[in-house]
């Protein structure tokens, strides 16, 4: 599949060819990539700090910035502690390296983000999988290694499909002792719970075996990654993880603007809420164009065209094209997890109009009409 070549955007455009699109693209999904305040801390890290570190925190790359920004990411979360990556897919590498010394086994659902499966290999702990969204697969397989300890890891939100992880089960799955849920809430952080806080809040979990990775990249809008949870936990990852102790960490500018982007965060709870109403809007938007979709609180959409009763790729790529010409950015993607290998992955954000999210269900069901 061809990359594409965005020459601007912001929550809800796409400039590509000098052609503005409407877009449904991305996962800025409360529009902070763009927020004044934002922008404005990162331009101020960058004439007070310039770009890089150029160090490990644990040598002379530390600020008081990062050490904030670790704390408001925990406080936020109502969790106790929390350590910076430079990115989510390292976060996971971490947190495997953090666990892997009491935990033998990592049990990871059939399509999770395959960041996971790298690190807890990395991390050289033995790797199963487990049926998709499937907590009776994972307790079974539990019990299967318990005397080794085991870690299951799954997605809180999957970015595929917008499917939302059975968190109670998978937790009721875990062995006793020496048990860890590993929950990558790339998707759910600044989406779900109260105020953005996450999955494991959406849910109301408080239990001391749940620990959170997550992007600051997405609905945080900035760039890095995190791993979120009990103190001891993070302290371990503090101490001994060489993809934490080894690296130069997410650049001061950008830990500013991640800072100013949670103080957004806490202070807009109307974000999470328009986001909410946007949701449902699309898919009311999307249902009433004849399209398949989830019910849940989630701002991925994911559908597939069929030519009679066969998946047809040439009906998704000619709905792709028309939608083009009609301005829109509905994106048809390829990438793992999905339910076939194209299909059409859309988000919404908090930024998009009533009128944007009603055009794309007009000319999404004139296309769709004309068969
Ligand atoms: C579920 C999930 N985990 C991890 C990552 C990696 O995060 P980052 O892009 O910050 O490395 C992503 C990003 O695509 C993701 O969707």
């Amino acid at each position: 599949m061809a990359r594409l070549n965005v020459e601007s955007s912001t929550a809800t455009t796409l400039v590509i060819d000098g052609v503005e699109f409407r877009s449904f693209a991305g996962c800025n999904y409360l529009g902070l990539a763009q927020h004044p305040d934002v922008l404005t801390a990162a331009a101020d890290g960058l004439s007070r700090f310039g770009l890089s570190t150029t160090a490990s925190r644990e040598t002379t790359g530390n600020t008081g910035i990062h050490d904030l920004l670790e704390v408001d990411l925990a406080t936020f979360t109502r969790q106790e502690a929390a350590i910076l990556l430079a990115e989510g897919y390292t976060a996971n590498f971490a947190v495997a390296q953090g666990l892997a010394p009491h935990h033998a086994v990592a049990l990871i659902d059939a399509r999770a983000h395959r960041s996971i499966r790298n690190a807890a290999t990395a991390a050289g702990m033995q790797v199963f999988e487990y049926e998709h969204l499937n907590p009776v697969s994972a307790a079974w397989l539990a019990r299967q290694y318990a005397d080794q300890g085991v870690a299951i890891f799954t997605d809180g939100i999957f970015a595929a499909d917008g499917a939302v992880a059975p968190l109670p089960g998978l937790l009721a799955a875990l062995p006793p002792i020496r048990s860890a849920l590993v929950v990558d809430d790339c998707h759910g952080f600044c989406v779900m719970g109260d105020g953005g806080r996450g999955l494991v809040d959406h849910f109301r979990l408080d239990d001391p075996r749940i620990c959170i990775t997550t992007t600051l990249a997405k609905g945080l809008g900035c760039y890095g990654g995190a791993v979120i949870g009990r103190a001891p936990l993070i302290d371990r990852i503090r101490g001994e993880s060489d993809v934490y102790r080894r690296s130069t960490p997410v650049p001061t500018p950008i830990a500013l603007a991640a800072r100013a982007a949670m103080k957004v965060l806490r202070s807009t709870p109307e974000l999470t809420i328009r986001l909410r109403a946007n949701i449902a809007a699309a898919r009311a938007a999307l249902q009433g164009a004849g399209v398949n979709v989830h019910d849940d609180e989630v701002p991925v959409f994911t559908f597939i065209l069929k030519q009679g009763s066969e998946v047809s790729e040439a009906r998704m790529e000619a709905c792709h094209q028309a939608l083009l010409r009609s301005g829109i950015y509905a994106p048809l993607i390829e990438y793992p997890g999905g339910p076939t290998r194209r299909y059409f992955r859309l988000t919404v954000t908090a930024c998009h109009t009533e009128e944007d999210i009603a055009r794309l269900g007009r000319e999404l069901k004139r296309e769709l009409m004309r068969g």
